[in-house]
């Protein structure tokens, strides 16, 4: 398989002058074509930064990151917006639902920025809402529903689209171990029928225990890097609640 993804020599700092904080350290990585990546860390250790630096969400202060050859580090801003439209799919920390939208149309926006054909459109998005267990509440607005429901409305925006690459930041953390396991399971089929590139950020060891290869960081750093090889995820999860207390 070859490198879609190449992260090389990454650093962010935020602030300036004495109000400074480094947030990643040189970070160097490949991530495959159709690989499930996750990265792992305590609270503060980078992830999202990372996450959104990959997504082209937020800017490196050094650093490249090239895309299927082209280094995204240096597009321009509509450049940048125009290759995330096509390829990623991208679920926050936080949501990011638009509250005056109800849930269908929520997940829809994707397939509206792309000019889709409304009744694809419709098809698709009644789709993953029972996909995800959410087509009961695709009238609801944000505000009306529960944090796993959100979470999980989230993850249809991201999916709908079938976009080349999903980028997820704690895509489980709202979410019940059963819920988690159900998402990560749709997350498991999409990387194997669809060849989705997957990279997800995650504190949940059972979540992380799905992937292909789990990253550790460290105060910014890549501090270990655990590699499935023909483990199952009972064995991933056993390495990676040991690596953890490492
Ligand atoms: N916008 C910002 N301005 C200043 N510092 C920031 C900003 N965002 C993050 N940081 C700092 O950068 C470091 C890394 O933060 P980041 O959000 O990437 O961590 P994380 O691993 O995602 O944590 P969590 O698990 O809590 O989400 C932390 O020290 C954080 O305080
Ligand atoms: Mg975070």
């Amino acid at each position: 398989m070859e490198n879609m993804i190449q992260v090389i020599d990454i650093e962010k700092y935020y602030g300036y002058g004495g109000n400074l904080t480094k947030a990643i350290d040189r970070v160097s990585f490949n991530v495959r074509q159709g690989e499930f990546v996750s990265i792992m860390g305590k609270s503060g250790s980078g992830k999202t930064s990372l996450l959104n630096i990959i997504a082209t969400i937020d800017v490196a202060t050094a650093g490249h990151v090239i895309f299927e050859e082209k280094d995204i580090t240096k597009f321009s801003d509509d450049e940048k917006a125009d290759f995330r439209k096509n390829n990623i799919g991208f679920i926050f920390q936080d949501y990011n639902l638009i509250d005056t939208l109800t849930v269908k149309e929520n997940i829809c926006i994707p397939l509206i920025m792309n000019r889709i054909d409304r009744k694809i459109i419709n098809k698709k998005a009644d789709s993953v809402l029972q996909q995800l267990d959410i087509y009961d509440i695709k009238d609801k607005y944000p505000y009306q529903i529960s944090g796993g429901q959100q979470q999980r409305c989230a993850c249809a925006r991201a999916l709908i689209n079938d976009s080349k690459y999903l980028f997820a930041d704690e895509p489980t953390g709202a979410l019940d171990a059963q819920s988690s396991v159900n998402l990560m399971e749709v997350f498991k089929i999409i990387n194997d029928k669809f060849k989705t590139t997957i990279l997800m950020v995650s504190h949940d060891a059972i979540s992380a225990s799905f992937s292909d290869r789990v990253l550790f960081l460290e105060n910014g750093k890549i501090v270990y890097e655990l590699l499935r090889g023909t483990k199952d995820n009972e064995q991933m999860l056993k390495e990676i609640l040991i690596i953890q207390k490492v």
